[in-house]
């Protein structure tokens, strides 16, 4: 009896050390190996390099990065949506988790936006410090005497030949006066330049781009990193995934 018992654990232990030593368990917990499917392919595109989490796109599968955050690339220009506007991506710094970025129906001129106000979505984005709504007022017809902020050019938007307006702060009371409005946020040292009251000045400081800054599971994304694993999505369950 004494030694079928012994002569058991000597087995169990030949089986254990089996284990641990032919089973690689790192393999056998994950699925798929994301981990270096996710560090190997960092987003690149033109001036925008090496962007990892919570980022995904082009080369970079989507179990790399949040679902709403997916970066396009396109003639070395990236692009972001949210919120159905198209964004182009001006910078993005990883360590201060803040993109930089302009509305591209606002890329270089201002007389063909969507109109639409620039929107978040405020589950992922936060603005970043210091910056400043433009008003821009398009369709106006009733041109009274605006304040100095105000700057006037002709516009024509979708079919009307109305000059638009602009400001930086507050909006006076415009009722019947323009059919449209969009809000579009600038930092606001570059909105100091568009006080020069010209087309020019309002194009550059709106093309200056404005700063957001991103939450996409950051404290759990913390941990998994200190863990030593790498942020991620589970795309069949959509949640937060730390790959190993
Ligand atoms: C990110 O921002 C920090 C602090 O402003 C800066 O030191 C760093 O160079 C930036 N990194 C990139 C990649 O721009
Ligand atoms: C933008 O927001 C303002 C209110 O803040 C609203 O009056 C205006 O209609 C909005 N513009 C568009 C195009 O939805
Ligand atoms: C800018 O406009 C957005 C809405 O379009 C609003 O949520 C935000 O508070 C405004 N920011 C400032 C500084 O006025
Ligand atoms: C543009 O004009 C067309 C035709 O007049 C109209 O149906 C449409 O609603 C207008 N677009 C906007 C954003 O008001
Ligand atoms: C305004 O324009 C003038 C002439 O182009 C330029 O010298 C000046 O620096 C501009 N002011 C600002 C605040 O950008
Ligand atoms: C990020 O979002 C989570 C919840 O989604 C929240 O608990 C956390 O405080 C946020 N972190 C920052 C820095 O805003
Ligand atoms: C996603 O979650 C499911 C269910 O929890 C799990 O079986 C699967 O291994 C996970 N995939 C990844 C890539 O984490």
């Amino acid at each position: 009896m004494e030694s079928w018992l012994s002569k058991q654990s000597a087995f169990l232990l030949l089986f254990l050390i089996k284990f641990l030593v032919f089973v690689d368990l790192p393999v056998s917990l994950c699925a798929y190996d994301w981990y270096s499917s996710c560090s190997n392919n960092r987003f690149n595109c033109g001036k925008i390099t090496n962007v990892g989490y919570p980022f995904w796109g082009d080369a970079r599968p989507d179990a790399c990065g949040h679902p709403d955050l997916k970066l396009n690339c396109a003639k070395d220009i990236t692009t972001i949506e949210i919120k159905r506007l198209t964004y182009r991506v001006l910078a993005v710094n990883e360590s201060t988790k803040i993109l930089k970025i302009v509305r591209d129906d606002y890329w270089g001129g201002i007389c063909s936006p969507r109109l639409e106000n620039t929107s978040l979505d405020h589950d992922l984005f936060d603005y970043g410090p210091g910056y400043l709504n433009i008003t821009l007022e398009y369709g106006c017809t009733l041109l009274l005497q605006f304040d100095q902020m105000a700057i006037r050019f002709s516009c024509p938007i979708n079919g009307s030949t109305g000059a638009i307006i602009y400001y930086l702060s507050s909006i006076p009371d415009l009722v019947g006066a323009c059919k449209y409005n969009v809000k579009v946020p600038v930092v606001a040292s570059a909105a100091a330049a568009a006080i020069n009251l010209t087309e020019e000045a309002l194009i550059e400081a709106i093309d200056g781009g404005f700063m957001l800054e991103w939450n996409a599971s950051n404290g759990i994304c913390d941990g998994c990193q200190r863990s030593g694993g790498l942020c991620g999505f589970n795309t069949s369950t959509n949640a937060f995934a730390c790959h190993c």
